[in-house]
């Protein structure tokens, strides 16, 4: 987790190149810009007619995905946004053993390698906390915008802008919204990511629930009392649903806890099915960054209050369309 810390402390690399690395980085009014153009572009790409328009925006451009680490959504949404703009795309899976760094290339080397072969951007999923900002610090030299696609414990920028549009196009705001966090809040970095992008909402209330060990790390809840947010952390979802007006679960890493043995004893320990969602207001709404595995039961995924499957996933698409613009420099 010291690699979480200190990529959370760098301060910016000196950007040229315009660089996705952590949440911290966009303010109220990037956000607010950014969720116009994500509206925007889903009201052209819902008309099959202004598709074609929208693949001239970044026609002949080149994105290369380079995933570490497994990925559905977020390697097949960046893939689909760039498409949808008209980008070639490059894609290595499983990096981590079928690139060369299993042979040992770092990082930074590799970056050189790719950056000569002139992509417009780099997506990077990585198992390290931290090594989406060195990439960005060898891409910078390069002029190539490095997007965090997931960094290890770290952080998921993109995944919690998807999540924070989810809950705007909602809620049709974020302030005064309670905001119940769930699950794994240890390991999992689209939590973690998305509480930085919430507190820039200074009247939003966050609930922590997460079994004992996998709570909400220190040096969030550290920079939550020093923004003055107002948070509290519950054991049971008696005490937390019924404030809620928007539920983020999410599920426990069995790949990320430092002692395996222990995961079907918390991975058990919160389950949310039907009578947990009469616990919930008629107009909260249930999200999950996915994948799940059993801490929602598939009987919730009618109800329309859970958005995951309905809207979250597509809104991933969307906003990485808006991203992969904001990146290219190309004006809306
Ligand atoms: N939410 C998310 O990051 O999903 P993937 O791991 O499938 O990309």
């Amino acid at each position: 987790l010291n690699g979480t810390l200190i990529a959370d402390s760098m301060k910016e690399v000196h950007c040229m190149a315009r660089h996705i690395l952590r949440s911290q980085q966009y303010d109220r009014e990037a956000l607010t810009r950014l969720f116009k153009k994500t509206g925007e572009i889903a009201a052209r790409f819902a008309r099959p007619e202004e598709r074609r328009a929208l693949r001239q925006l970044l026609d002949g451009r080149l994105l290369f995905n380079i995933f570490y680490e497994p990925s559905t959504r977020t390697r097949m949404s960046f893939g689909a946004a760039a498409r949808n703009l008209g980008m070639r795309v490059e894609t290595t899976e499983s990096a981590g053993h079928f690139s060369s760094a299993i042979k040992g290339e770092t990082v930074e080397d590799t970056m050189h390698v790719l950056c000569a072969y002139g992509p417009d951007a780099i997506v990077l999923r990585h198992n390290e906390a931290g090594a989406a900002a060195r990439a960005a610090a060898v891409c910078e030299v390069h002029d190539v915008p490095i997007i965090n696609a997931g960094d290890g414990t770290g952080q998921h920028p993109t995944q919690a802008l998807l999540d924070l549009f989810t809950i705007y196009q909602h809620h049709g705001a974020i302030d005064d919204k309670t905001i119940v966090l769930g699950g794994d809040l240890a390991h999992g970095r689209t939590a973690r990511s998305l509480v930085y992008l919430l507190s820039k909402y200074p009247r939003v209330r966050l609930i922590f629930v997460a079994p004992v060990g996998l709570k909400m790390r220190g040096d969030i809840l550290d920079h939550l009392r020093e923004h003055e947010i107002a948070f509290r952390e519950e054991t049971q979802l008696e005490a937390a649903f019924p404030d809620a007006d928007v539920v983020y679960w999410t599920r426990v890493q069995k790949e990320r806890l430092p002692d395996p043995s222990i995961y079907p004893e918390v991975a058990n320990v919160y389950t949310i099915g039907v009578p947990e969602m009469g616990l919930m207001r008629d107009n909260a709404i249930l999200m999950h960054p996915l994948p799940r595995v059993n801490e929602i039961k598939p009987e919730v995924d009618s109800d329309p209050r859970a958005v995951y499957f309905s809207h979250q996933v597509r809104n991933g698409m969307l906003i990485r369309m808006a991203l992969l613009l904001d990146v290219s420099g190309v004006a809306w």
